[in-house]
């Protein structure tokens, strides 16, 4: 049994057949309407959730399933103190499959012991989120035909966006990738990332605070917000939460062929007067989150040859 709990879960070819089996759907959602029928998508979600939750729910439910979980942490008995390890036990027993969000580094993979289902972490903490990185990462297949050979930018918190640690670890597998990681002092990237798979990796990486210089280079800019729920004191974040802000003067220094992605929730690190801009994809980004998940669904519970 599988499960995917880091982007690492997954070899480049798992990694590229579902993204592959994501853009069929997208082609044909319909062929896919009844390929889980009968089976069951527990979401247990720990901390809250619009994008990600939602389109596991719609994955499932497109393609023949159910659904059944919970959507905060007080609405089920961990508000009573129920471990995680107990609760994967008895869920194992109602659904086929489970997709974990947690305010904890690692509860998902201490779901995945004990588990006997797939289970999918949604997001850990500061940690991963590495459903979100299959769907940045079908948004860029889809629209620029390559995930190779490209700049990205990254900008905003490093620190605590857990979908930055995950893209950089997916991204960092193909050749001719290279990142300009943009954020202010207190929020760069982890020292982890940086020495055990930037420096020791051999990637071609620059840490700068300034956009505008970096923008004209850039193929993708993946901005992201401030974290407030990281926080360990709300002056702080009241001091950051503003340190860059994309709008349409800033997006005249950059090629325009370059593409904008968030993962969403946005607070006001894009000006929404760039939401008209055709090279702004973030609506379209969480659009493609759907068809991903219906594809690591798919391959997780092994049915992803039965559509030929
Ligand atoms: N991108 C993302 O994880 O959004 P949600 O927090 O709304 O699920």
């Amino acid at each position: 049994m599988k499960h995917l709990i880091s982007p690492l879960d997954l070899s480049i070819e798992e990694l590229d057949q579902i993204l592959t089996l994501g853009q069929s759907i997208m082609k044909d959602p319909q062929k896919y309407a009844h390929v889980c029928d009968g089976k069951k998508l527990a979401t247990l979600f720990y901390e809250p959730s619009t994008r990600t939750r939602l389109s596991f729910e719609a994955a499932m439910l497109n393609l023949g399933g159910s659904v059944l979980g919970f959507s905060s942490a007080d609405s089920s008995s961990a508000a009573k103190g129920e471990s995680v390890a107990d609760t994967i036990r008895v869920i194992s027993s109602y659904a086929d499959i489970c997709a974990m969000r947690h305010p904890k580094e690692g509860a998902p993979t201490v779901a995945a012991m004990h588990s006997g289902i797939p289970v999918i972490n949604a997001g850990d903490g500061g940690h991963n989120h590495p459903t979100q990185t299959l769907t940045d990462l079908i948004t860029i297949k889809t629209l620029m035909g390559r995930l190779d050979h490209m700049t990205i930018g990254m900008c905003g918190d490093l620190k605590f966006g857990r979908t930055v640690h995950s893209l950089i670890n997916a991204m960092v597998r193909y050749p001719g990738v290279r990142f300009v990681l943009i954020s202010p002092d207190e929020l760069r990237i982890p020292d982890y990332l940086r020495q055990e798979v930037l420096i020791d990796g051999n990637m071609d990486f620059v840490e700068t605070k300034d956009l505008e210089k970096y923008m004209p280079e850039l193929d993708v800019l993946y901005m992201t917000r401030v974290q407030r729920e990281r926080f360990f004191n709300e002056e702080d974040y009241i001091r950051l939460k503003d340190s860059f802000i994309l709008d349409a003067a800033k997006m005249q220094y950059a090629k325009k062929d370059m593409y904008v992605l968030h993962p969403l929730p946005r607070v006001n690190e894009i000006s929404t007067e760039v939401d008209k801009d055709p090279r702004a994809v973030y609506f379209l980004q969480a659009k493609y989150g759907v068809y991903v998940r219906m594809a690591l669904i798919m391959t997780l519970l092994g049915l992803e040859d039965s559509i030929c």
